[in-house]
């Protein structure tokens, strides 16, 4: 029998050894002179930022092989591996989640069909196994030469991102430019980091900006991460490089869970649930006009006085954030006396209404701290829409089923005690400190509303006002009437107020509270 010949085949060691150069070129991006110039302007490449984001050594790519399909203005001989995004699972505290980061070495991280495709597959993957995506974005928007392809892929992510909320976390990190139609995508997600001076986001740029509405504005000013965190509200957390960025997000993380049917993840706590923090018993001024920081307060009450703040320069008089109770995550919600008294305004109702509805959608409970004087007065406010906005968060607290703890600490007036978690909206347990002033409006207006003919009739008009003002304050301005209602649960000693909560937890660990069948609700936008 004749010997067969192989020669003419190729051996696997060399077929090995071809995949082996490719992978490396994919590794290249854009290759050195363009990863270098990312380096000298302070910014990590596509791989390197997944790197730091995810535990060491657990990043498995995915489509790495990819290539555009495009034919047109010499893209045919620009066929980059990969393309322009780096797409993939990995973990996070050993919790899997999928990541696609965008390479802006490839065409500037341009958004082509094959890169939209590649986004696509893997958020499809993460609503299949039910864990987050986090996108690293940076990107010089639609690939120009593959022009309506381009719009189209955007689309196919945008309903993604609608599909996805609710289900599993979506998380955005802004790490370079993000500008026109791309906007969107991050938008929808649950949560927009930015890095400052390295990325930006708007809808037409300066140049737009300048042509249309003749306004002189730079690029940072127009959509740089402070504008974002201060002005806007689109951006939730800044961060001072990639690095500051990446770790963020890892943290925020940790509070919650992988997708909608999971509990929150538990850290074992080494905070003892009833510690009391006596400086609680002092914290509220007994002048009622004088302001304390309520982050203090947060800090006292929750484990290891760990705070993750949402929103920090955005809306203070309203502050959101993460933090764990006896190694249970909960959202924290709190009015805050150090900036406008702690008034509800547009911007802190939104702010805190997509804040309760994110921890609704993902089973963490809410803890809602109260003092807070009112609705803000005024043209701007009421021509702004405070109607429609602060009806969004009675409305986001009204439908959330998750565990609702609620604390009056000082003031609840009017219809902003309705609003913050009241009893009367289903909080499960609510508790008032002997310092809550919880009435239909302050002591002062109240005064000036019904004893307004004494008031004027009176020798001294000013002293009256301030004897019916006490008189009013007397009988009530405190928690007990509320009490008697059964409208708090109980008027407790501040310095129990973690105790209470890590209790109150425990027995609702197996709440279940259900809301009517509907297609979806129609809250007010
Ligand atoms: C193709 C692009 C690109 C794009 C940048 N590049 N943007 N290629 N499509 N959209 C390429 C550049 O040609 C360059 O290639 C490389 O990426 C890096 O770009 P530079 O300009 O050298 O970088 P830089 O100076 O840092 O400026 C970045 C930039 C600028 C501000 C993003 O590139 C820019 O203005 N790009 C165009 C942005 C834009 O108009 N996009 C379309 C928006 S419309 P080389 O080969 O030199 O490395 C849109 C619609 C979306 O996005 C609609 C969704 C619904």
């Amino acid at each position: 029998m004749a010997m067969q010949d192989d020669s003419q085949w190729t051996s696997l060691e060399t077929k090995i050894a071809q995949l082996r150069k490719l992978q490396e070129e994919a590794l290249q991006g854009g290759g050195e002179k363009r990863i270098q110039k990312m380096h000298e302007q302070g910014k990590l490449v596509a791989r390197e930022r997944i790197e730091v984001l995810l535990d060491e050594g657990t990043f498995e790519e995915i489509d790495m092989l990819v290539r555009h399909q495009s034919r047109d203005f010499g893209l045919e001989n620009q066929r980059y591996l990969g393309d322009s995004v780096v797409v993939g699972l990995g973990k996070i505290e050993g919790r899997t989640v999928c990541v696609f980061s965008q390479d802006f070495t490839v065409f500037g991280g341009s958004l082509s069909g094959a890169h939209a495709e590649k986004i696509c597959k893997i958020m499809d993957m993460a609503m299949k196994i039910g864990v987050p995506v986090i996108g690293l974005n940076d990107s010089g928007g639609a690939r120009i030469q593959e022009g309506v392809v381009s719009l189209g892929a955007y689309a196919d992510i945008f309903l993604r991102n609608t599909l996805a909320s609710g289900v599993v976390p979506q998380i955005s990190a802004i790490m370079g430019p993000c500008a026109g139609g791309a906007v969107y995508s991050p938008a929808i997600t649950d949560f927009i980091f930015m890095v400052r001076d390295r990325s930006y986001m708007f809808v037409t740029g300066p140049n737009v900006v300048k042509t249309v509405t003749h306004e002189e504005v730079t690029f940072k000013e127009l959509g740089g991460a402070v504008t974002h965190a201060t002005k806007s509200g689109v951006s939730h957390f800044v961060a001072e490089n990639d690095v500051d960025c990446l770790r963020q997000l890892r943290r925020l993380i940790t509070f919650i869970p992988l997708n909608n049917s999971e509990e929150p993840p538990y850290k074992t706590p080494s905070d003892p649930v009833d510690r009391m923090d006596e400086k609680l018993n002092s914290i509220v001024p007994s002048n009622p006009s004088k302001p304390y920081d309520v982050k203090e307060v947060i800090r006292m009450v929750v484990d290891d006085g760990d705070f993750m703040e949402v929103h920090d320069r955005y809306a203070e008089n309203m502050v959101i954030g993460f933090a764990r109770m006896n190694g249970q995550s909960v959202g924290i919600v709190a009015n805050q006396p150090l900036a406008l008294a702690g008034v509800l305004d547009i911007d802190s109702s939104i702010k805190a209404a997509r804040f309760v509805r994110f921890c609704d959608a993902f089973n963490i409970p809410l803890i809602t701290f109260v003092d807070v004087p009112g609705f803000l007065p005024g043209t701007v406010q009421e021509w702004g829409g405070i109607i429609k906005h602060g009806a969004k968060l009675l409305y986001a607290f009204c439908e959330a089923t998750v565990p609702k703890i609620t604390i009056i600490l000082r003031k609840a007036y009017g219809g902003a005690y309705d609003v913050m978690s009241s009893k009367h909206i289903r909080g499960d347990f609510n508790y008032a400190w002997p310092s809550a002033e919880i009435a239909v409006m302050g002591p002062k207006g109240a005064a000036e509303i019904i004893f307004r003919r004494e008031i004027a009739e009176a020798e001294d008009p000013e002293a009256a006002l301030l004897e019916k003002e006490k008189e009013y304050r007397d009988k009530f301005a405190n928690p007990y009437l509320a009490a008697e209602r059964g409208f708090v649960d109980d008027v407790i000693e501040p310095k129990t107020t973690r105790a209470k909560i890590c209790w109150a937890l425990e027995v609702l660990r197996n709440k279940v509270d259900k809301n009517p069948p509907k297609k979806h609700g129609n809250i007010p936008l």
